[in-house]
């Protein structure tokens, strides 16, 4: 995408360097991305999440989707790339992930991929076309966006009009692609109240044993009133939970996880 022409956030194919740096799915499992692979068990709770995510976001009309925690270290970057992996399997749909996480990004290592130019580059300016920065993840249907190291003040970078640009870019994709923005935590700067506000709704992350009510409450307060598509319930190790609000799984390494999903 042109700053100066921004419908279209589609990569040039193939965009350079791909072959390098995008990994087979089955070297993702390195780095814990398992949403490729639906046989592989710790795949099937973003299954299920998939299936839970496109029924609301169709039923509204809602393409983008932001994945944020109250708190850092929860989960959030993992639950994004591996629900954006899931997603990618989903027949004549095409899915992009976006690391909006400025100052931590993290999703560029979770694809095993390398470079020095990201989203946060678009952003300040440094790059205009943001085919620079697509990665196209060879024989999925999944265009990844990462970010890495940069100066500039990240809530500059979100509040900025080449961030609307963007945004609006990505309400202009065809009707059958979805949006994934991995965001920072909710208390760990403006950001994610800030992205929150131009998206169409967030996932919100929280842990196990380790994020309070109070979290969480502040946290839909403080985004509000951007809509919340549900919560995920991470390193949960009892099983499935289903609400009226949201969905939550039980998500972690060790033998009570695959027990549970192998019945
Ligand atoms: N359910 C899980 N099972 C196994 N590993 C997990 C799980 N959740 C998170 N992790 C691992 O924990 C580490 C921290 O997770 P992650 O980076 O996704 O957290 P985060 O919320 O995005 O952190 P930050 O606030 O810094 O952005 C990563 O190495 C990730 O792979
Ligand atoms: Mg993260």
């Amino acid at each position: 995408m042109s700053y100066d022409s921004p419908g279209s956030v589609e990569p040039a194919h193939p965009v350079p360097g791909d072959a390098r740096r995008a990994t087979g799915f089955e070297a993702l499992r390195e780095t814990g991305i398992y949403g490729f692979d639906s046989k592989d068990m710790r795949s099937r709770p973003f299954t299920l999440l998939r299936a839970q995510l496109l029924r609301i976001a169709r039923a509204r009309g809602w393409k983008i989707i932001g994945i944020t925690s109250p708190t850092p270290k929860v989960g959030k970057s993992f639950v994004a790339s591996n629900l954006a992996a899931a997603l990618a399997r989903t027949p004549d749909l095409h899915t992009y992930l976006f690391d909006f996480d400025l100052r931590r990004s993290t999703i560029a290592k979770n694809f095993g991929l390398t470079g020095e130019v990201g989203v946060s580059h678009f952003l300040d300016g440094t790059i205009t076309d943001l085919r620079q920065v697509a990665q196209a993840i060879p024989g999925e249907h999944l265009t990844v966006f990462p970010s890495y190291p940069n100066a500039a003040a990240s809530d500059e970078l979100v509040g900025s009009t080449r961030m609307d640009s963007l945004i609006t870019a990505m309400r202009q994709l065809p009707e059958k692609t979805i949006c994934l923005c991995d965001l920072p935590p909710v208390f760990a700067n403006d950001d994610a109240v800030i992205v929150s506000q131009k998206i169409d709704a967030y996932l919100l992350v929280i842990e196990d044993g380790v994020t309070t009510r109070k979290q969480v409450r502040d946290s839909f307060r403080l985004l509000s009133p951007a809509p919340c598509i549900g919560t995920v319930l991470n390193r949960y190790n009892a099983g499935l939970v289903a609400d009226d609000y949201g969905y939550g799984y039980g998500y972690g390494q060790g033998k009570r996880y695959g027990g549970y999903y192998s019945d």
